[in-house]
C-alpha cells in the first residue's frame, strides 16, 4: 500500500507532527509513504519524495511543514481533476491523506466525489472548520497572540495608550476570542459581531472615567466596523486581488481603528498587527498531541476504507465525519461565548 501525504493552504504549527504520525503508523502496517511537495501543486506536477522513518525523525517540534505548501487549486486549471487523478496513478498512490483547511479539503472533497481515495486531516490556525471542536495550529496561534497581548499590556500602561492588536482568523473570531479573553483584553472585536464605532468609543470613555488610562483592544482581521449612521460596514483588505480559492487578503483594520479612536477620544493610540508570527515556530504540546492523534487516526481511516471522511475532535475523542460536512460551512463564534467575553469588556 502506497499512501501519499499532502499539506496545503497556509502552514501552521503541528503539520510535521501529523506527517510523522502518519509515517509511524503506516510502518506498522508495512505501508509505504510518499510526500507530495507543496500541496496540490505537487500532484499537478508530480513533485514527490519518499517518506521513511528517518525522513520524519526530529520534526515533531518544528513549525511549518517539511513538505512545503501552496494555495494551488487544481480546479482552477483546465483538466485539473483529471491531472491529479492520472498523476496519482503514475506515482502509484493507493490513497492520499490531505492535511488542510477548507480550501485543501474542499479540493479533497470534490476529488473524493470523483472516486479518488482520500481522507482529510483538519488544519488551520483559524479553527473555523465545521465538525471538529479544534483544528491543530489554533492553540499555538492563541498562545503566541496571548503572549503578545501580555507584552503590549505593559507598554500600554506605561504610555497611557490605547493599543489595538490585530490577529488573524479570516472570517471567524476564534483567535481573537481566545487570545483576547486569555490576555485580559478590554474589548474584543470579531467578524461575527458587527459593532458600531460609537460603542467602541463609549467603552473607551467609560474606562477613562473610572481612571483607567490605557486600553487593550483585540480585533480580528475580518471584523467589520461601521459608523453609527452607516448600514453597511466594510472589510479592511490589503489589496483587492483574490487567491486561487477566491479569498481577499485581509489585514489593516487595527491601523484604521487606531486612527479613529485617537481622533474621537483624544487617547493616543497604536496598532500592532501580529500577522504571520501567529503561524510560525514550534507547536504547543496541545497541537503536537492533537496532530499526532489525527495522523494516527488518518491511517486507521484508510485501513478501514473510510474515504471521503475527515478526522475530527469531538470532546476528548477523535472521530471521523464526511469531508462534505467539514467544508459545508464556516464554524463561527456563537452568541453565548461572546456574551461571556463581554463580561470582561470595559
Ligand atoms: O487561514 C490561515 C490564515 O493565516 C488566515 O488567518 C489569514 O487570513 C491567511 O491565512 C493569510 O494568508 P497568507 O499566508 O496567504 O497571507
Amino acid at each position: 500500500m502506497k499512501v501519499g501525504i499532502l499539506t496545503g493552504g497556509g502552514d501552521c504549527p503541528g503539520l510535521n507532527a501529523v506527517i510523522r504520525a502518519i509515517v509511524r503508523k503506516s510502518i506498522r502496517y508495512g505501508w509505504e509513504n510518499i510526500g507530495i511537495e507543496n500541496g496540490w501543486k505537487g500532484l499537478m506536477e508530480i513533485d514527490t519524495r519518499p517518506l521513511d522513518l528517518n525522513a520524519v525523525s526530529g520534526i515533531l517540534q518544528k513549525g511549518g511543514t517539511i513538505l512545503g505548501t501552496s494555495r494551488t487549486n487544481p480546479y482552477k486549471f483546465k483538466n485539473g481533476e483529471k491531472t491529479v487523478i492520472e498523476n496519482s496513478q503514475k506515482i502509484g498512490l493507493d490513497a492520499l491523506v490531505a492535511i488542510g483547511g477548507e480550501d485543501t479539503l474542499g479540493v479533497a472533497n470534490k476529488l473524493s466525489k470523483a472516486g479518488y481515495k482520500v481522507v482529510g486531516v483538519p488544519k488551520t490556525i483559524d479553527n473555523d472548520l465545521n465538525g471538529t471542536d479544534y483544528t491543530f495550529g489554533f492553540d499555538t496561534a492563541v498562545n503566541i497572540a496571548m503572549d503578545a497581548i501580555d507584552r503590549i499590556h505593559t507598554t500600554a500602561e506605561s504610555h497611557h495608550r490605547a493599543m489595538i492588536i490585530e490577529v488573524m482568523g479570516r472570517h471567524a473570531g476564534w483567535i481573537a476570542m481566545h487570545a483576547g479573553i486569555a490576555g485580559g483584553a478590554d474589548l474584543i472585536l470579531i467578524p461575527e459581531k458587527e459593532i458600531k464605532l460609537d460603542d467602541v468609543i463609549n467603552i473607551m470613555n467609560e474606562r477613562a472615567k473610572r481612571g483607567r488610562t490605557f486600553s487593550i483592544i483585540v480585533v480580528a482581521e475580518g471584523a467589520k466596523i461601521s459608523e453609527s449612521d452607516q448600514k453597511n460596514s466594510k472589510l479592511v483588505t490589503q489589496d483587492k486581488k483574490l487567491d486561487a480559492f477566491g479569498h481577499v487578503r485581509l489585514g489593516g483594520i487595527a491601523s484604521v481603528l487606531a486612527e479613529i479612536i485617537e481622533k474621537k477620544t483624544g487617547i493616543e493610540s497604536r496598532a500592532t498587527i501580529l500577522g504571520h508570527i501567529q503561524r510560525g515556530g514550534s507547536p504547543t504540546a496541545f497541537d503536537r498531541v492533537l496532530g499526532s492523534r489525527f495522523g494516527v487516526y488518518a491511517v486507521e481511516m484508510i485501513k478501514a476504507g473510510k474515504f471521503g471522511r475527515m478526522a475530527a475532535l469531538k470532546g476528548a475523542e477523535i472521530v471521523d465525519i464526511p469531508i462534505d460536512e467539514a467544508v459545508s460551512k464556516t464554524k463561527t463564534v456563537g452568541e453565548k461565548f461572546y456574551d461571556t467575553a463581554k463580561v470582561f469588556f470595559g
